[in-house]
């Protein structure tokens, strides 16, 4: 297959439409462990930074969370509006590291994003920032620091190529130190044995984690 190079935002407005066609494992994956951490959020309001097509945001407004997604991408963000249709879901554009918004949230939750951006600490602010004291923060991502040898590389996103950057795990914990918040668990997310019976190479990522899953406190006003 012909890959393409595009930048991130021109990648997602290519690959809006089809985003949601359901054959990345990593996204299914990380939609099962998020499913095990992400807790009761009925009434709560709930940022969705990096909401793309809303895979999150829905299931939130579902479970009874007043949703607001931001994302880069006008692309992904009517696809997002769409797939919402009667749910209780706002989608704003926006940047990781300029979001605006001025209301503390509840929670945020950043899935499967950092790795497009060069540093953490611009957007770990803004979700420090967005989140009300005693509130939680959630971030998933590719396991950058095992799969990258280099700190940039060209990474393939469904049938295109973009950059991506790789984050160490101290990367993080400075990054959430210097934005005031901390880190409470770390869980790694792997292929379980139905993602793995669909590809025999897959089956030494049963053992290896593919991902990662942060939950983050910010601590109450003292
Ligand atoms: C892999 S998708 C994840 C979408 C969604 N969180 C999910 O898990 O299905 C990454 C999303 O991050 C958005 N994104 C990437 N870099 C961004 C930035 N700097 N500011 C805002 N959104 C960004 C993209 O437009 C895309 O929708």
């Amino acid at each position: 297959m012909e890959m393409t190079y595009l930048p991130a935002r021109q990648l997602y407005r290519e690959w809006a439409a089809t985003y949601d066609d359901p054959t990345n494992p990593l996204i299914e994956a990380e939609g099962k462990v998020l499913a095990g951490i992400i807790g009761d959020v009925e009434g709560k309001r709930v940022l969705d930074l990096g909401c793309g097509t809303g895979r999150h945001a829905i299931l939130l407004a579902r479970a009874g969370a007043l949703v607001t997604g931001v994302d880069f991408s006008d692309e992904m963000l009517a696809v997002g509006r769409e797939n919402a249709a009667g749910l209780d879901v706002t989608f704003i554009n926006g940047e990781l590291g300029a979001v605006p918004l001025q209301e503390p949230f509840d929670l945020v939750l950043c899935s499967l994003v950092l790795s497009h951006v060069p540093s953490l600490l611009p957007a770990m602010k803004e979700m420090s920032r967005l989140t009300r004291p005693g509130g939680r923060i959630i971030i998933t991502d590719l396991r950058t620091d095992h799969w990258f040898r280099k700190t940039k590389k060209i990474r393939k996103f469904g049938s295109y190529l973009t950059d991506a950057y790789k984050h160490t795990l101290v990367d993080y914990q400075a990054a959430f130190e210097a934005s005031s918040v901390n880190l409470e668990q770390l869980t790694k997310i792997y292929f379980d044995d139905a993602i793995v019976a669909r590809r025999r190479w897959f089956f030494y990522l049963k053992y290896i984690a593919v991902g990662y899953a942060f939950e983050i406190s910010k601590p109450a006003a003292s």
